[in-house]
C-alpha cells in the first residue's frame, strides 16, 4: 500500500527517471532556481545527507572548484561526486564541528543546508520537539563554521518555536525567509528557512 502510494508521488517518480538518489534534491533545486543559492566554487556543507539526492545536485551547483560536505548518521559508502566529502556522524557527537571543519578547503564553509529530520512517529508532540534539537545542532554547527556573507537553507517544522528561531536568524543574517518548496508532500509541516548575508 504504502509502497503505491510513494510510486504515485511525481517527485519520486522524477527523481527516479532522472537517476536522481532521492526526491529531496528537488527541495534544493527549488531554492537554486529561486534564488541562486549556490555559487560555483562554494564549499557547502550538507547536514541529514543520506540517501545523496541533495548532495548529488549541489555537487553540480559547486562544480569541480567546490566542495560539499555531506554528514548524516547513516553511512553513505559510495563516491557520490568527486567533490563530495561523506562524513558518517551524528549531529549531536562532540567532535562534530571539528571533522567537518577539517574537510573543508579553508576552515569555513559558504552556505550550509541541514535537512535533518528524525524518524517520525507521526505524532507532532514528539516529532517537532525531536526536529528542533537537530535543528539547534544545525544552528550551531552554521554559527561556527559558515563564513561571513555566507548562507543557510534550514528545514524546520511548523510550530511556535520556528518562529522564534526565524526571528533569532534575522540578527545574525542580513536577509531571512520562508520557504515551502514544491517538493513538500502536500500534509507536511515542514518549511525550509533561507537566512542570506550572514553578519
Ligand atoms: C529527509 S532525510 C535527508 C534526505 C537527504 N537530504 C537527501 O538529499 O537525500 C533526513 C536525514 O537526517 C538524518 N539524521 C537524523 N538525525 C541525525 C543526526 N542526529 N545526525 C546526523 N544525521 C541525522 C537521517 O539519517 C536522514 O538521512
Amino acid at each position: 500500500m504504502l509502497r503505491k502510494q510513494l510510486s504515485r508521488d511525481p517527485y519520486t517518480t522524477l527523481a527516479k527517471r532522472l537517476g536522481m538518489l532521492s526526491r529531496a534534491a528537488f527541495k534544493l533545486q527549488y531554492v537554486q532556481k529561486r534564488y541562486g543559492f549556490l555559487k560555483p566554487g562554494d564549499s557547502v556543507i550538507i547536514l541529514g545527507s543520506a540517501p545523496g539526492g541533495m548532495a548529488q545536485l549541489a555537487a553540480r551547483y559547486v562544480g569541480p572548484h567546490g566542495l560539499v560536505v555531506a554528514v548524516d548518521v547513516k553511512p553513505q559508502d559510495f563516491k557520490i561526486a568527486d567533490n563530495v566529502i561523506s562524513i558518517t556522524a551524528d549531529v549531536f557527537d562532540p567532535d562534530i564541528t571539528e571533522r567537518i571543519r577539517k574537510a573543508l578547503k579553508s576552515g569555513q564553509a559558504d552556505k550550509l543546508v541541514s535537512d535533518l529530520s528524525p524518524s517520525l512517529t507521526g505524532f507532532r508532540e514528539v516529532d517537532v520537539p525531536r526536529q528542533l534539537e537537530l535543528v539547534e545542532a544545525a544552528l550551531k554547527i552554521a554559527g561556527e563554521l559558515v563564513r561571513k556573507g555566507g548562507g543557510v537553507y534550514l528545514k524546520i517544522f511548523e510550530s511556535p518555536e520556528a518562529k522564534s528561531i526565524e526571528d533569532s536568524l534575522r540578527s545574525s543574517f542580513q536577509k531571512v525567509k520562508r520557504i515551502v518548496p514544491m517538493a513538500t508532500r502536500k500534509h507536511s509541516s515542514e518549511i525550509f528557512l533561507l537566512a542570506l548575508e550572514k553578519r
